[in-house]
């Protein structure tokens, strides 16, 4: 196949930043995607209605001239989020979820939740508007292996959670685990999840391959070789509960490579382009619109995207790195990596 067209799709899960770099990471997600649920995770978070739109205005000055792009903003929960809250939330028509955050599960997320079981009325509030809960399903307990925590977290939050809010619309970010993709499809259709590029590319032991790789380090960490083969046969299904969602997250190669280096994994430069080459490598083509550009619109029931992109098979090669401000660089996903599915 020379070329594919495809309904411009959504990313359902990003990390823009703020500030300087905004101008140099927003413009990747604006060429490539119509919307992007924007994750609310700065410093300090982004906790209420007049923080978000304050937050979107710097994003939408951040877009290209000519861009068909929106962003979707998104509060980050924290013990204090009120019922109150979520029904202004919903009524101002520009909040599209609430993000749970584990406290101390991932970056900047100290101010989130240390007992989501404390927070039902406000759980309520969001079964009753139909506000998506978002979820880090992750527990942070340091006794708990860190590739066990997704699982851990399924047992002990995301079951008993759905087991008393049956009608909770939720969203398993970065879904890692066989385990937590197959309680999915097992949850009905209130009860999605988004999928990265490095968890259907990666597993483990690549990490290590040749020596500790810090670009490949992420939260939920990768996982074994049979996670990853489960959620690519998800993907390659067509299944609609799962969609693109990059969980592009940028942090500066001084802080990645490092010895503690953070986690998150910068996907943005060539984030459809590598999905492209998942699918096609599946060989399930086929299947790239429906989780690129459909499965996520239809379950935040948002209209699909009318416009279209279209890749060519003509193969680059990803930038070793790209400028974060006047002082620090970024290395993507694939740095320096041949692609052969191309943006026009
Ligand atoms: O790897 C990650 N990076 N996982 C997260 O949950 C947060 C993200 C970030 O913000 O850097
Ligand atoms: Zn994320």
């Amino acid at each position: 196949m020379k070329q594919i067209t495809l309904t411009r799709p959504d990313d359902w899960h990003v990390h823009f930043r703020d500030g300087d770099a905004l101008g140099e990471i927003v413009p990747h997600h604006a060429r490539r995607f119509g919307r992007a649920i924007v994750m609310p995770n700065l410093k300090p978070p982004v906790t209420s209605l007049n923080d978000a739109m304050a937050y979107r205005q710097r994003v939408v000055d951040a877009i290209p001239a000519g861009c068909d792009f929106t962003p979707l903003m998104t509060l980050y929960l924290t013990q204090k989020t009120s019922p109150e809250d979520i029904e202004n939330a919903k009524q101002s028509g520009m909040i599209y979820g609430v993000k749970l955050y584990p406290a101390g599960a991932t970056t900047n997320s100290d101010a989130g939740v240390t007992d989501i079981f404390a927070l039902l009325p406000t759980l309520q509030a969001m079964t009753n508007v139909g506000l998506p809960l978002l979820i880090h399903a992750e527990v942070t307990d340091p006794a708990v292996d860190v590739f066990d925590r997704e699982k851990s977290f399924l047992e002990q939050v995301v079951k008993p959670l759905l087991e008393k809010l049956p009608d909770l619309k939720v969203v398993l970010e970065h879904v890692t685990t066989a385990d937590m993709a197959n309680f999915v499809i097992d949850a009905g259709g209130h009860v999605g999840a988004t999928v990265t590029p490095q968890h259907l590319l990666y597993n483990r032991s690549d990490i290590f391959r040749g020596g500790i790789n810090p670009h490949l380090y992420c939260l939920p960490i990768l996982k074994r070789e049979q996670h990853r083969e489960r959620l690519c046969e998800i993907v390659a299904s067509g299944d609609p509960r799962f969609f693109l969602g990059t969980d592009s997250a940028p942090h500066s190669q001084h802080a990645k490579e490092s010895a503690c280096g953070c986690a998150g994994i910068f996907s943005a430069p060539c984030a459809i382009e590598v999905y492209a080459e998942i699918f096609e490598s599946l060989g399930a083509l086929e299947k790239l619109e429906g989780f690129a550009s459909f499965h996520g619109a239809d379950f935040y029931g948002l209209p699909r995207n009318e416009s279209q992109i279209t890749l060519i098979n003509k193969p680059w090669t990803v930038p070793e790195s790209f400028p974060m401000d006047n002082k620090n660089q970024l290395i993507p996903l694939k740095a320096n990596e041949t692609l052969h599915w191309q943006l026009v």
